[in-house]
């Protein structure tokens, strides 16, 4: 298979994942689920694997939402899905409620989503195309919705904070109808993370609401070894390039990368396109150090940029970026007192709290993990490939 790291990647060229789709499947069961991850992880590989090959009995609806900008795109934008999967079925109309609801607010059939009566009255539209699906298909639906924070971000831009906090709520009030009977269920992703625009809602608008906290928290990270084993054949043996020292090979792989499929793409496009026949691990070593200086690689720049944006938009940059750039230096856990110190010399620092919450923000964005075993809580890169970066690009 050839490598085509960064591009639309769909069916079979989605690779491996088995072992956290049957978890998000599970969790299913009980509740909705929200994936997370730092960008480019493979989110958006793993919500298009669940939704071509759905486990049994789950029909899924995939709708991308990062371009819709008010809640009624969103609605427009399931009632297509929904209504595709209508057409394919041999259980007649099931989406009766909300023609009729449309019909009443426009004086005519669906045809789009821009009239100004149907923004106003996106919540009860919401409401009957969510009554249609749930007693219409005996299936369970899983409304897949990726960039789910964009669009809220989009809808907060566009049309201020109320109307993107009442979404939030009328979604939550969406599955607490529903979930209990089992019918529906959401999984939500996206690229950048619900509590930054949550954070902001709570800043900027006294926002009380939780409208997550009945949903699993799955956080994505690297692939297993027994995926990135499946990668190195896909696209290495499978095109005739030959693993010295196998195991070896696979193993320092894995290592070198954290599992991220994007950066294995890299080196494995890079032993292609070489035209190598065969490649040893330390050519993996070369190949990474390599490619930290090549400017069309997706780098961590969007990680970077969102300190810059995000996070300044809550004055926790300064912050950030002194915390990250100490960490990128060190290949081990940092205590908190330690990271609380090198912050204060270099800021002025009224309560640790600050630092504190930066730290919460960095883990939520998946930047860093913690490690309380020793009895303190100490911190460290969540990826090793990443650190590397960092320290020579921000460090
Ligand atoms: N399972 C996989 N098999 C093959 N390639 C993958 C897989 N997962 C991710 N990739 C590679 O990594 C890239 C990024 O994956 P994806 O778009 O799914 O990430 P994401 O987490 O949704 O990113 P973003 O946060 O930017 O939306 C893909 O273009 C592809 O090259
Ligand atoms: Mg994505």
């Amino acid at each position: 298979m050839k490598a085509n790291p960064g591009g639309t990647v769909t069916g079979e060229a989605i690779i491996g994942r088995k072992k956290e789709i049957a978890d998000i499947w599970t969790r299913l069961e009980k509740r909705s689920v929200v994936l997370t991850a730092e960008r480019r992880v493979g989110k958006t590989c793993v919500l298009r694997k669940m939704y071509e090959i759905p486990r049994n009995g789950w029909l899924p609806l995939f709708c991308w939402v990062e371009s819709d900008r008010h809640p009624i795109d969103c609605v427009g934008k399931i009632f297509s899905e929904a209504n595709r999967l209508e057409a394919r079925s041999d259980k007649g109309i099931w989406l009766g409620r909300i023609r009729s609801a449309y019909r009443t607010l426009a004086g005519a059939e669906i045809s789009g989503w821009k009239l100004p009566q149907l923004r106003t009255d996106w919540k009860s539209l919401l409401n009957a195309l969510f009554s249609d699906i749930s007693e219409n298909t005996g299936n369970r639906i899983l409304i897949v919705i990726d960039e789910f924070p964009m669009m809220i971000s989009n809808i907060i831009k566009d049309h201020g904070g109320p109307l993107g906090m009442e979404f939030l709520d009328a979604l939550r009030e969406i599955r607490q109808k529903y979930e209990p009977s089992d019918q529906i269920r959401f999984l939500m992703s996206g690229s950048i993370g619900l509590h930054l625009i949550l954070q902001q809602l709570k800043s900027d608008h006294e926002y009380k609401g939780n409208p997550v906290n009945d949903m699993s928290q799955k956080v994505l990270s690297g692939m297993t070894e027994e995926d990135v084993k499946l990668m190195c054949v896909k696209y290495l043996a499978e095109e005739g390039i030959i693993r010295n020292d196998q195991a070896e090979f696979d193993r320092r792989m894995f290592e070198a990368t954290d599992g991220l499929p994007l950066y294995i793409q890299y080196v494995c496009e890079r032993f292609q396109d070489s035209k190598r026949r065969e490649v040893s691990p330390d050519d993996i070593d070369a190949e990474i150090r390599a490619m930290m200086d090549d400017r069309e690689i997706q780098w961590f720049n969007n990680a970077a940029e969102r300190i810059e944006t995000y996070y300044a938009s809550l004055q926790a940059d300064h912050r950030a970026s002194i915390i990250l750039k100490m960490l990128s230096h060190e290949e081990s856990f940092v205590s908190e007192g330690v990271i609380i110190d090198d912050v204060r010399s270099q800021m002025t620092v009224e309560y640790d709290d600050e630092v504190l919450s930066t730290l919460e923000l960095l883990l939520d964005d998946n930047y860093i993990v913690r490690d309380t075993s020793t009895g303190e809580r100490r911190y460290r890169f969540r990826y090793e490939i990443m650190r590397k970066w960092w320290r020579i690009n921000k460090g």
